[in-house]
């Protein structure tokens, strides 16, 4: 027996020495020391031997297995060792190499110029007033004094969503319910989509933004709304830009007015962009017609108030020079990112 066990030391360790992957030295595990293993049958075959034999084979037999056993363990961890340490090579990340672009998103070009004229307006002491865009025939014709078959409502055709319920055409529908809630003074502004039955051209859209500008209070008259808007033309189109009012009629201002700027390009000398008027307009406006101000509930005999609206689309074409709205709603990377 002891050439037996001196024989599978020698294959033992020479077949562990040589395995090249921890899958091998597991097969020689079980070869060696598993339940049908060579080690086991030795230990099964003690029975055979005489009683004085018995325990010294049985050492023998034992530290075998012992040695066995760590060979393995040994060769397992080296060959896991070198396993790592070249996944850890074929794995190396290169610091050094450039990252993934990021794509940061900006403000569309309306909204852009929407921000300035809020800090404008902001900084002269108005708040801003939010109204829906799904109103009542009331506040956005009735309340303005623009009753049922009045001409102004046939420049102004919209969508019904039933006879008395519409999407507003302008936001001067929110002149009549911040009266309703506030009593003067008041002097706010209210940004928003307003929309119209137009076709979608150039200077057209079904869908466009206006902001609305109310100002109510005891002593307030023309040269208030000249002043204030004056020095909104200025922010927006610098210190030299000059304004000019031209009458004008809506039903819901009393007297009315438009606003022309003077060419922020020509400076007044007549070129494209002005249509070589060396003017152009930015808004409607007026003072508050006494029949508006009573159906918001307020004395017309003790405050007067002016109002205006602006159109954004045409703020935002004139700002950065676009010869068409379109450009605005078709969010074409290529016009879009250049902002
Ligand atoms: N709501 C008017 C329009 O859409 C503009 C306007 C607002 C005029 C306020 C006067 C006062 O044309």
């Amino acid at each position: 027996m002891n050439e037996t066990i001196e024989a599978i030391r020698k294959a033992a360790a020479e077949r562990i020495r040589s395995a090249e992957v921890p899958a091998s030295v597991e097969e020689l595990r079980v070869r060696y020391l598993g339940k049908k293993g060579e080690i086991t049958s030795l230990l099964k075959q003690m029975g055979k031997l005489s009683p004085e034999e018995r325990p010294v084979m049985g050492q023998a037999v034992n530290s075998l297995r012992a040695e066995i056993e760590g060979l393995i363990e040994d060769r397992k961890s080296a060959l896991l060792a070198i396993e790592k340490e070249a996944k850890l090579l074929s794995e190396t990340v290169d610091v050094t190499m450039p990252g993934k672009p990021v794509n940061l998103g900006h403000k569309h070009p309306l909204s852009i110029v929407l921000d300035e004229v809020k800090d404008i307006f902001l900084g002269m002491g108005f708040t801003i007033e939010d109204g829906p865009e799904v109103e009542y025939d009331y506040y956005n014709f009735e309340a303005l004094n623009i009753p049922k078959g009045h001409p102004a409502r046939d420049t102004q055709d919209t969508f019904y969503i039933e006879d008395n319920i519409l999407l507003r055409t302008q936001t001067s529908p929110v002149q009549v319910r911040v009266m309703e809630k506030t009593q003067p003074p008041i002097r706010i502004i209210s940004p928003g989509r307003v929309y119209r039955s137009d076709a979608v051209d150039a200077t057209h859209s079904p869908i466009f933004h206006q902001i609305e500008g109310l100002v109510v209070d005891k002593g307030i008259t023309m040269s208030d709304l000249k002043g204030n808007l004056l020095a909104l033309a200025k922010r927006l189109y610098g210190e030299d830009t000059r304004i000019r009012l031209r009458p004008h009629h809506f039903p819901f201002t009393e007297p009315s007015c438009e606003i022309d700027v003077s060419c922020f390009k020509c400076h007044g000398a007549g070129c494209p962009m002005c249509k070589d008027e060396g003017w152009i307009e930015i808004l409607g406006a007026g003072m508050v017609h006494p029949k508006v101000l009573k159906n918001g509930g307020i004395d017309p005999e003790v405050y007067s108030g002016y109002a205006f609206g602006l159109g954004l689309e045409r703020l935002t074409m004139f700002r950065f020079g676009l010869d068409d709205m379109r450009l605005l709603y078709e969010n074409d990377m290529r016009f879009i990112g250049q902002f």
